[in-house]
């Protein structure tokens, strides 16, 4: 079995990474959650109810998140993976592509993709960028199509998940180091990523504005906005 001695550093960031780009977290005060419950936009049967309601939101957010830029926290991630390869991994619950568009390359996106639509009956997927204000249908059977979001209620996709596990089974024999990023630590699975890596021996940092709820699964805390913080971070870090 593949392992390693070298340094594998696992990184999962949340909305707080976006938000010095402009784009809105969902629970801090004023947060998207406050001014757009989540049984009204973000759940399948807040879709079967009304469809063109959820659509509105994630056109809203396809335009906040299609004129925001990358900012230093995700370019510093950039220069992390340069470093280590496919020792690197980045798991985000962001659905924006600013991860994507500062370059990351070994990137999974656990809860889904803004930009991409899929059909609520069979399996066609769509590359998506327009804001939509009729609720589009499959171009295969003609069913409603729906963002490609994971919703709440739904799971996280198989192969996400077996790429993770497969990433800290090759990290075995070597230093194991995970950093959480923006995130208030409260949804799963990523908000279990820090204790599983904690029993496989891991160490586990946390920058974020305020302590995650999930903040006495870390060692080591750093407050502080993820732009101004990261860059220095990453630049110090032993590997
Ligand atoms: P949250 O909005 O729950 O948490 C964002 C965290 O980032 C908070 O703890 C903030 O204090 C922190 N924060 C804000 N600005 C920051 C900054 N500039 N630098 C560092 N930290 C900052 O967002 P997530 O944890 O990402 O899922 O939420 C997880 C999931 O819940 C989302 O992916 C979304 C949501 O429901 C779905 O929509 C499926």
């Amino acid at each position: 079995m593949y392992s390693s001695d070298k340094t594998h550093v696992l990184v999962l960031t949340g909305a707080g990474i976006s938000a010095e780009s402009g784009i809105p977290t969902f629970r801090d005060s004023n947060g998207l959650w406050e001014n757009h419950p989540i049984e009204e936009v973000a759940s399948p049967q807040a879709f079967a109810k009304d469809p063109q309601k959820v659509w509105r939101f994630y056109s809203q957010r396809r335009e906040a998140a299609f004129k925001a830029t990358p900012n230093k926290a995700h370019y510093a991630l950039v220069e992390l993976e340069k470093r280590l390869g496919h020792r690197f991994l980045l798991v985000s619950q962001n659905v924006d592509d600013l991860h994507k568009r500062a370059g990351a390359k070994n990137l999974i996106n656990l809860h889904g993709n803004l930009f991409r639509s899929r059909c609520t009956r069979c399996s066609n997927s769509y590359p998506d960028m327009a804001p939509r204000t009729m609720v589009p249908l499959c171009k295969g059977c003609g069913a409603q199509v729906r963002p490609d979001i994971v919703w709440f209620g739904e799971t996280i996709e198989e192969g996400c998940m077996n790429r993770i596990f497969e990433f800290l089974r090759q990290s075995r024999g070597g230093k194991l180091r995970f950093i959480a990023i923006g995130t208030s630590g409260v949804v799963q699975p990523a908000a279990s990523l820090a204790r599983l890596i904690g029993f496989m021996g891991g160490k586990n940092y946390l920058i974020n504005a305020e302590v995650s709820a999930n903040g006495d699964d870390f060692h080591f805390f750093q407050k502080g906005l993820a732009g101004e913080v990261l860059p220095k971070f990453i630049e110090g870090m032993e590997l």
